[in-house]
């Protein structure tokens, strides 16, 4: 297998990261890592997020991956700054919520940003309210149930929706035009989010930003795969009845 990119999640989130990725580098090899085990991290303390997450990285590096995605906005939040100053000589890709894009184009003045506990609290968010908070109005709110939802395949079930409604409609009713998904599980619940949100909110997912920043720095650091024939592999810290599930959730579209 050439050197292939590790990609790491708390679970089955980081798929949509992969499927991204997947669509984008068809000829990179990929080693994705779902812990499985101990997820969701969302509202765990910030010494269990940064040491499953090192434990995680440490063994994606034992792999031989050329550069890590974390997959996980959790795990960004906590860990990615103390990973780059450990190992400096790997690329790292973290997940942060796109609050960007939606505060410069959003109409109504008002954004909303779904992310776990962890992350809202998280340095990288804090930056962006503050960058962006004085301009437009950012309204946070926690999926509360939604990484257990995509955690067990229920993603079309009417508990599901009720737990979307429950968090997204308030949203909707103090005027927010754009929905930031800052959790790599949410995307998986997109259409129900749509559904629950209307047509007048865009609901902004970062997964194929990630593939376009993976892309530039696998060029800026000369190790793009040649043409051949990519491989997958799937790991996790849980058993391998969830290394399955991380499979079939991959190439289930
Ligand atoms: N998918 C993760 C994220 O992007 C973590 C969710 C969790 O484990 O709580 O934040």
């Amino acid at each position: 297998m050439v050197a292939p990119i590790g990609i790491f999640d708390s679970g089955m989130g980081g798929i949509s990261v992969w499927q991204a990725l997947h669509d984008a580098l068809p000829e990179e090899s990929l080693i994705y890592l779902g812990d499985g085990a101990r997820c969701p991290y969302g509202a765990r303390s910030l010494d269990e997020v940064r040491d499953f997450t090192f434990e995680a990285v440490e063994r994606l590096l034992a792999e031989g991956c050329k550069m890590i995605v974390l997959a996980c906005n959790t795990a960004t939040a906590v860990a990615i700054k103390e990973l780059r100053e450990c190992y400096p000589n790997i690329p790292f890709v973290g997940l942060e919520p796109a609050v960007k894009p939606a505060a410069l184009t959003t109409k109504s003045g008002v954004i909303g940003v779904l992310a776990t506990k962890r992350s809202l609290e998280g340095d990288h968010f804090r930056r962006a309210e503050d960058k962006y908070g004085a301009e437009v109005r950012i309204l946070k709110a926690v999926g509360e149930g939604f990484v257990e939802a995509v955690e067990n395949n229920e993603e079309q079930s009417p508990e599901t929706e009720t737990l979307v409604r429950r968090v997204v409609e308030p949203l909707v009713e103090q005027g927010v035009d754009k929905l930031v998904l800052g959790c790599t599980h949410y995307p998986f619940l997109r259409s129900v989010i749509e559904r629950v949100a209307g047509d007048g909110v865009e609901i902004i997912d970062s997964s194929e930003a990630v593939a376009r920043r993976v892309a530039n720095l696998l060029d800026e650091h000369g190790i793009r795969a040649e043409a051949g024939v990519a491989e997958y592999r799937f790991l996790t810290f849980a058993d391998e009845a969830y290394a399955a599930k991380l499979r079939d959730k991959a190439f289930k579209k």
